[in-house]
């Protein structure tokens, strides 16, 4: 046997294995996210409530259906999480954000949605407030650890940002982002 059909015969032996691994984080999420589904101000079908999630006000978050959290994330008021919405390890979604349909956040991702007022030099975090909403459009995929700033209000439908990216100015649809402050690469 040439060493190429053995490779072959190894990848398709690995992925029968994998195929059939249970996947217990994601059945005890999805009992989870039946036991919250009543709790939520509106939610869709399955829901995965990875453990150590935290929802803030849980009461004024909406989810659509085919929604994935994964572990130690964390999600304020005033959150919609559209359908078909992947939310990474140990995310942070601050309040007001959109999650259109089909987007991807990478573990680690922190969408911030509120700031403090820095007037007074002797404590520059002040009262904190929010800059309003934002909207993180259909099917766009945060690389790990990208942070969106609170003055972005717009990451396009179908952008990229790239891993560890520091958005600091709207994304265009369609673009890829990258970088510190993140800047258009394609
Ligand atoms: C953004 C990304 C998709 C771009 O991939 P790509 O189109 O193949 O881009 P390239 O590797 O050709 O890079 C293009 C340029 O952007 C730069 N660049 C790419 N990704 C970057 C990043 N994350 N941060 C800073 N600069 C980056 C490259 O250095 C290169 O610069 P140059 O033209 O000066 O050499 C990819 O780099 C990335 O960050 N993916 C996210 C991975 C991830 O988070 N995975 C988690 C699993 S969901």
């Amino acid at each position: 046997m040439g060493s190429d059909q053995a490779s072959t015969q190894h990848l398709e032996k690995n992925k029968e294995k994998q195929d059939m691994k249970i996947d217990f984080s994601k059945i005890v999420g999805g009992a989870r996210g039946v036991i919250l589904k009543p709790f939520f101000k509106q939610c869709g079908f399955p829901l995965v409530v990875e453990q150590g999630v935290k929802l803030s006000n849980i009461t004024t978050i909406e989810i659509g259906d085919w929604v994935r959290i994964r572990s130690g994330s964390q999600i304020l008021e005033n959150v919609k999480i559209h359908n078909n919405v992947f939310i990474g390890h140990y995310c942070d979604i601050g309040r007001n954000t959109i999650l259109e349909d089909d987007v991807t956040l990478a573990d680690y991702v922190c969408i911030l949605g509120d700031t403090h007022d820095y007037s007074n030099v002797d404590k520059r975090a002040g009262k904190m407030y929010s800059l309003g909403s934002r909207t993180i459009g259909k099917g766009a995929w945060i690389g790990y650890r990208a942070i969106i700033l609170p003055q972005v209000s717009y990451v396009g439908r179908g952008a990229i940002v790239g891993a560890g990216s520091v958005v600091t100015k709207d994304v265009p649809d369609g673009c890829i982002v990258a970088g510190n402050p993140a800047r258009i690469i394609v």
